[in-house]
């Protein structure tokens, strides 16, 4: 077994890597000095499983670059199989023409990946496990319940609550393992990276509300769910989301917001207002991903 490392998130590779008792391996991942990617394996990695991680995540497309560079120099190298441990799988909100004319990013990036010589996949709460078909090889499909479900545990009142009709499922899932209610929030986006929020499926009365999703970008969704969610009735909202992509205005507003507390993975690191934002807290999948591979 070999793994290693791209530059998207080198603290959660290392911590697989101490999970499963190895050593990263020795590989060069920069750029040249025009800002291509530039990678040297200095390791025998011939006839090898090898585990490449790297989360797609911003700047996305120097991420996937890297990734593609790199499961290029492996296949080169005669890697025996090359699974990329992508935990956070960049445009995979682009994953249908959401209007006329526009691309299905998800899918292209997908290809990319299998041209390159990617031999497998996993990753962590794909926004829409329709991805998994866009691949002819096989795709792990990890979720993040085994983090979240323990942490959240023996709170009694609670109601977990998607924060749109499509994350249902996810949250579904959830309120099950908790064995309590499950509220949708009816979010209408006029365009994107706004949300608005119109009502709530659900009594939420004096409830400890759980809000559940896979992803919070601006969190524009989730802060004004919360205030819909407090507006009718709510004791407290907490929120659960797998991947802290934060970007543009995100901290300010939870910081901000009427949430008591946002509960993130490590699937994308976290920068350092958000590391400073008390309401911010964050666990590791890197023993879930370890035991995957
Ligand atoms: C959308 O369908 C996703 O599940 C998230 O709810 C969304 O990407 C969050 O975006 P933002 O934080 O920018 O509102």
């Amino acid at each position: 077994l070999v793994l290693l490392s791209g530059n998207a998130n080198r603290a959660l590779a290392g911590r697989i890597a101490s999970y499963l008792d190895l050593k990263l391996g020795n590989a060069i991942v920069e750029r040249f000095s025009d800002g291509e990617t530039r990678v040297e394996l200095n390791e025998n990695i011939r006839g090898r499983d090898v585990f490449i991680i790297q989360p797609t995540c911003a700047p996305a497309n120097q991420h996937i670059m890297e990734a593609l560079v790199m499961v290029d120099a492996c296949r080169r190298a005669s890697a025996k199989r090359i699974t990329l441990v992508n935990p956070y799988f960049g445009y995979a909100r682009q994953e249908r023409k959401s209007a006329p004319r526009t691309p299905i990013t998800a899918k292209l990036v997908s290809d990319l990946f299998t041209v390159a010589g990617v031999d497998r996949m996993l990753c962590m709460e794909l926004h829409t496990s329709a991805i998994q078909g866009f691949f002819n090889i096989p795709v792990d499909h990890l979720f993040s319940k085994p983090v979240f479900g323990p942490y959240f545990q023996g709170r009694d009142n609670l109601l977990v609550v998607s924060p749109d009709a499509g994350g249902a499922e996810r949250a579904r899932a959830i309120a099950k393992y908790y064995d309590c209610g499950l509220a949708i929030v009816d979010k209408r986006r006029d365009r994107p990276n706004e949300s608005a929020v119109m009502h709530i499926i659900g009594d939420v009365t004096d409830k400890d509300c759980l809000i559940v999703d896979d992803i919070c970008d601006t969190g524009g969704s989730l802060c004004k769910a919360a205030q819909a969610l407090v507006d009718k009735g709510a004791r407290s909202v907490s929120a659960a989301i797998t991947h802290p992509v934060l970007s543009g205005p995100a901290v300010e507003r939870i910081a901000e917001s009427c949430l008591t507390e946002l509960v993130v993975t490590d699937t994308i690191p976290l920068s350092e207002k958000a590391r400073n934002c008390s309401k911010i807290k964050q666990l590791s999948v890197g023993e879930l991903l370890g035991k995957a591979i």
